[in-house]
């Protein structure tokens, strides 16, 4: 498979979202990337479930939602009726975190797991094979535009390791101050689906670096 590029509309212009779409559905990207965050579990609030729904109207990809808050169990079925087809909860916010993968995919979602820099890949040992994608956070979550973090090959490789030996099917997602300059290592390392929100979105042709990212 190559690799899938998920823009993060968190780097676009918020008051003219649906021309974010736009570029979006006529560009090679594979999925939208949608980062919420409650100000607690990050020290920085973004968007929910009112402009979840209201760009969906305007989509022709799936939406790929990060959700950085605590007791994210609470709004399972409240992001699966806003429109998202894969959610990605955080390791460090969820307590019973099998219990609410079950959830996540018993409302019809595809369910991932994002881990924090600091935040070892053996934690995931026991629920690899539950769970459809891993997001491996390549900047402390919180802000777009921050810079990428060199550990974040080795983990990338661990975590392809143990994807093997344990016969998951899992898709390793990197997340945070990715660029040209990183994209094809990462890949290398293992990873299969790339997020960029100010590298896309910062810049004078976000469709072209979209073209730029996928080709690497
Ligand atoms: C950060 C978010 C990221 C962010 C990436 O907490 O999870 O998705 O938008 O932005 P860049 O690509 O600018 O680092
Ligand atoms: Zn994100």
């Amino acid at each position: 498979m190559t690799h899938l590029i998920a823009p993060s509309i968190l780097s676009a212009d918020f008051a003219n979202l649906q021309a974010a779409c736009e570029m979006l559905n006529n560009s090679n990207a594979d999925w939208y990337h949608i980062d919420v965050m409650d100000g607690v579990f990050v020290p920085n609030l973004t968007l929910g479930m009112p402009i979840i729904k209201a760009i969906k109207k305007h989509s022709q990809k799936p939406f790929d939602v990060h959700l950085m808050i605590v007791a994210p169990e609470k709004f399972i079925a409240a992001f699966a009726d806003a429109g998202a087809n894969l959610l990605t909860v955080h390791y460090e916010a969820c307590t019973h975190l099998h219990r609410t993968i079950q959830q996540i995919k018993a409302a019809g979602m595809k369910a991932g797991v994002a881990l924090n820099p600091h935040t070892n890949i053996n934690v995931l040992e026991d629920i690899i094979q539950d769970i459809d994608l891993v997001l491996i956070m390549s900047v402390n979550p919180g802000f777009g535009g921050q810079s990428f973090i060199e550990n974040t090959y080795h983990k990338v490789k661990s975590l392809k390791e143990l994807i093997i030996r344990k016969k998951s099917t899992a898709l390793i997602e990197i997340d945070g101050g990715v660029t040209t300059d990183n994209a094809r290592k990462l890949i290398d390392c293992g990873a299969d689906v790339l997020v960029a929100g100010s590298f896309i979105f910062k810049s004078e042709n976000p469709k072209n670096i979209i073209h730029q990212l996928k080709s690497v």
